[in-house]
């Protein structure tokens, strides 16, 4: 490993992806970034702008300087605390539309790279191992079959108390991954250089021990 050590964590939607990055960063003591919650954001901020998700231009002003903190385990826009709205299923939707804007893509890289910083980074997302840390130790694309995804996200939104529908909960996914991985920037996929995770039938502590054990092993 470098001395500022990267782990990238890729893969499709309610794959597990956040709650195993966020863990692994947790047991080496590195920082986090959730890469997805910066297209959230942006689709959220757009929405409360007025401006809408098609149009690139606008989109990227505003993700360009996007007035959002990651503090106390909680999102904030503009000094309000989102976590809970940027989570909601239209704004994963207007996230995977105004993520397929390369103007957007452009406009967050930057913001993206300032999350590594010693003693090293976890980094979750679609496209940390390919565009953003393209160089990372370890890359991990980590992935679940579209069943086991959907019911794991019904069962979140029900834990939440939120109402859900696993049909339209299918539908949504399958649609956001065909767009996320059809768009012509940073497409979904994985690297040839990345670890392939399949989750279905793992537990969330074996997902974590596996990307502990290969990352003590690069
Ligand atoms: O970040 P991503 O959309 O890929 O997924 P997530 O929000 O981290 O995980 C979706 C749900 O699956 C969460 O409720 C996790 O607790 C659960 N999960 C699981 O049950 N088993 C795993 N091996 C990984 C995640
Ligand atoms: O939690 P879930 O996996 O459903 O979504 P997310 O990771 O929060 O990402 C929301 C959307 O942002 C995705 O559907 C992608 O279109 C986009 N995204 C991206 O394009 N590149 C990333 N590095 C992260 C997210």
């Amino acid at each position: 490993p470098t001395l500022k050590p990267v782990i990238t964590i890729d893969g499709p939607s309610a794959s597990g992806k956040g709650t195993v990055a966020a863990l692994v960063a947790d047991k080496l003591g590195f920082h986090y970034l959730d890469s997805g919650a910066l297209y959230r954001l942006t689709a959220l901020y757009a929405l409360r702008e007025g401006v809408s998700w098609e149009d690139a231009h606008g989109v990227a002003r505003l993700a360009a300087q996007l007035p959002a903190a990651f503090r106390d385990g909680k999102v904030w826009l503009d000094g309000n605390d989102v976590s809970a709205a940027i989570r909601a299923e239209d704004i994963g939707m207007g996230a995977s539309k105004v993520a397929a804007l390369p103007e957007v893509r452009a406009a967050l890289m930057e913001r993206q790279r300032t999350f590594l910083t010693p003693p090293g980074l976890v980094a979750d997302g679609r496209d940390m191992g390919s565009v953003v840390f393209p160089r990372a130790d370890l890359k991990v694309f980590l992935t679940a079959s579209a069943g086991v995804r959907a019911e794991r996200r019904y069962k979140q939104l029900i834990a939440k108390g939120e109402s859900a529908n696993l049909d339209r909960i299918q539908l949504d996914i399958s649609e956001r991954d065909a767009r996320d991985a059809a768009r012509p920037v940073a497409p979904l996929r994985q690297e040839p250089d990345a670890r392939l995770l399949d989750t279905s039938a793992l537990t969330i502590d074996q997902a974590v021990d596996q990307v502990l054990a290969w990352f003590a092993a690069v």
